[in-house]
């Protein structure tokens, strides 16, 4: 595996298409999945790790956000990573950018409201690494579905020669969506945070009976939440992220909680196949994650 760090020494690593997947580290197999999945449609895999400044609106959020290089190192080496990108914040972000990328639209809802400037720190530092990596294809997780929207709009928006491709949630075996967070969950919490994949789950069962109407489905998933506080629970469409008052289209249905000090979020996209519903319900482990390795 080449490590590197700056947008030069990437390029300069490459042979043949280059598939990205775009992380903040602390790997975990969500990371892992994406990274498997770059493996079989590209030649070169290139990884970058930073945690970005830019997309956190809370400063004790930043501060808190798990980070250990030289375990990812360890992780990306075993997944037989080509390129792992870790660049210095200077590569990164030479100078306080003057320049931002905001996605109107699918951004007034959901995290956008709860996050104020998120979804601009996102958009402007994946518009940086498309830019300055120039990969072929590029890798992001469903988990964050409103992320994937916004992505997929810069994309078509800024005409970016980069297809974006969507893995599946990876889950632990109780369900609980992976994320680098969960670390940060005592044992407590950790039971509590079941709450969001349980709630979506049940919604899933709802919908399976046919159940249709948006605001009953979002109150299935509100009622699942007794020890963490509910931000929100929407059903909204997976490309202009609008809310929906009726299952009709490719969609999801999200769940935002704290529990303890954690955010969490999480969600289930539901797609249409033959005019059927169907829901992804991501992946489960067997094991407990490597986060807790
Ligand atoms: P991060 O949270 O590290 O996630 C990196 C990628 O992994 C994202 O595409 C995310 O959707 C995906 N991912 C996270 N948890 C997942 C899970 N349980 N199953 C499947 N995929 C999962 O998302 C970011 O970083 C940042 O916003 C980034 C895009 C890197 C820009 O800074």
């Amino acid at each position: 595996m080449n490590l590197v760090r700056t947008f030069s020494d990437a390029r300069a690593s490459y042979k043949g298409t280059v598939a990205l997947v775009p992380t903040m580290g602390f790997f975990h197999e969500g990371h892992l999945a994406l990274m498997t999945a770059a493996q079989n449609s590209a030649d070169t895999v290139v990884v970058s790790h930073f945690v970005n400044p830019l997309q956190f609106d809370n400063p004790a959020d930043l501060e808190r956000y798990p980070r250990d290089v030289e375990r990812d190192m360890t992780i990306a080496e075993e997944a037989k990573v080509d390129v792992l990108f870790a660049p210095t914040s200077v590569e990164m972000i030479p100078q306080t950018p003057l320049t931002a990328v905001t996605v109107d639209g699918l951004t007034d809802t959901m995290e956008g409201v709860m996050r104020p400037g998120h979804f601009a720190g996102v958009a402007t530092i994946v518009t940086k690494l498309f830019a300055g990596l120039q990969p072929h294809l590029a890798f992001f997780g469903r988990k964050d579905a409103q992320q994937l929207a916004v992505i997929r709009r810069l994309v078509l928006d800024l005409s970016f020669p980069v297809r974006v491709l969507a893995h599946p949630t990876v889950r632990e075996s109780d369900g609980l969506a992976l994320s680098s967070r969960n670390t940060l969950l005592t044992s407590e919490e950790r039971l509590a945070a079941r709450e969001l994949s349980q709630g979506l789950f049940a919604a899933v069962t709802a919908v399976e009976a046919g159940e249709r109407n948006g605001p009953r489905l979002e109150s299935i998933v509100r009622g699942a939440l007794h020890s963490s506080r509910p931000d929100y629970g929407e059903l909204a469409s997976q490309d202009r992220v609008e809310r929906l008052s009726e299952l009709d289209r490719p969609s999801f249905l999200a769940v935002a909680a704290r529990v303890g000090k954690v955010r969490l979020i999480d969600n289930i996209a539901f797609d249409l196949a033959a005019g059927e519903v169907v829901a992804d319900r991501g992946l489960r482990l067997k094991h407990p994650s490597l986060l807790y390795r």
